[in-house]
């Protein structure tokens, strides 16, 4: 039995590892990804149709089973007021307590199950343009974050420093039951603002339930949020809070905050569309005048273009 749980352990650790040291495929670039197909980009993101732990090495309370069915693609989304089709996503205790303990992993069990995807690339600044509504319930604690942050699967640098950037979302309890906007960054130094009913800009459950336009700007000496064009915290670099630097993976995570068994009801969120624009393309068309510059650089190119086939004319001749 020890041997076993010896071998169970250092497994495990190799998994931690193989994990840590693991290289994203590729830095990300520009993409729009389309939400209305069944399936995402598998080349983008990592496979998750297969049921499976997440955070089960955090406290328990953060425990929550990945359930596939609770991320639906190409679905009509709910109240949405142009009609569109996009990404459907849940979190339920309803998987884990049906017969079967399919939120069993090991020893360990959780009492939720919601929803992990993570990319395979990495990103390393630019800018988040989503399109989303959360209905979050208020019974429970309960996240939701699109999350930019290092590990597995996206360290290409020799830095082991904690890098996070979050677009959170949270209810329940802990939020005074109701729905607060969270935008967060370590870089390790937790850095973070809650947007409510009571601060200024305000967020209301009601404003979330409706489809708004998140924007996340991550550049080298800033990390700002806007909502609908209007800019709700724009956090400049300091050197207790550094702007994180590191090419780092993007994730929707959708999980339990309290990790109870007590009855609540679920937890929703509606993504309509999900875009991402590159630092040198945003700088590039941000401005009117780096747009000058961006003209420059494309005559420039048609002026190699030019001069290439003079070369290779020259070549045959
Ligand atoms: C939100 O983004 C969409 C494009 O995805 C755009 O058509 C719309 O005007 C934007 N709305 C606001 C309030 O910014
Ligand atoms: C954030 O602040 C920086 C520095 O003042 C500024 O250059 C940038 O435009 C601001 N970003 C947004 C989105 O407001």
């Amino acid at each position: 039995m020890m041997k076993y749980t010896f071998n169970f352990i250092i497994s495990l650790s190799i998994l931690s590892i193989s994990n840590a040291i693991q290289q994203s495929t590729y830095i990300e670039t520009d993409f729009i990804e389309d939400l209305t197909k069944s399936t995402l980009s598998s080349t983008r993101w990592m496979d998750y149709t297969t049921p499976q732990p997440f955070q089960f090495d955090q406290s328990n309370k953060r425990w929550t089973t990945h359930n596939p069915a609770y991320l639906q693609l190409g679905v009509s989304l709910p109240n949405n007021p142009d009609n569109a089709k996009g990404m459907s996503l849940r979190l339920s205790q309803s998987y884990c307590t049906d017969a079967g303990s399919k939120c069993c992993f090991s020893s360990k069990c959780s009492n939720w199950a919601g929803v992990h995807l993570q990319t395979n690339s990495c990103f390393q600044y630019g800018v988040f343009n989503i399109r989303a509504s959360f209905k979050l319930s208020n019974q429970n604690d309960a996240l939701f974050f699109f999350g930019i942050f290092v590990e597995s699967g996206s360290n290409m640098d020799s830095s082991s420093v904690w890098n996070e950037i979050d677009i959170g979302y949270g209810n329940g309890p802990s939020y005074s039951s109701q729905t607060s906007f969270l935008p967060a960054t370590f870089s390790p130094n937790e850095n973070k603002k809650v947007f409510d009913s009571s601060s200024n800009p305000q967020y209301t459950d009601s404003f979330s339930n409706g489809y708004h336009n998140y924007t996340l700007y991550w550049m080298p000496d800033y990390v700002a949020w806007a909502i609908d064009g209007i800019v709700y915290w724009n956090s400049t670099t300091l050197s207790q809070y550094p702007t994180p630097w590191r090419c780092s993976s993007f994730r929707i995570i959708f999980r339990t905050d309290n990790g109870l068994q007590t009855p609540s009801s679920d937890h929703y969120a509606y993504i309509q569309s999900l875009q991402y624009i590159s630092k040198s393309t945003y700088l590039r068309t941000s401005s009117s005048t780096s747009q000058k510059s961006g003209d420059n650089s494309i005559n420039l190119q048609n002026l190699v273009f030019k001069l290439f086939f003079i070369f290779l004319s020259f070549v045959f001749i």
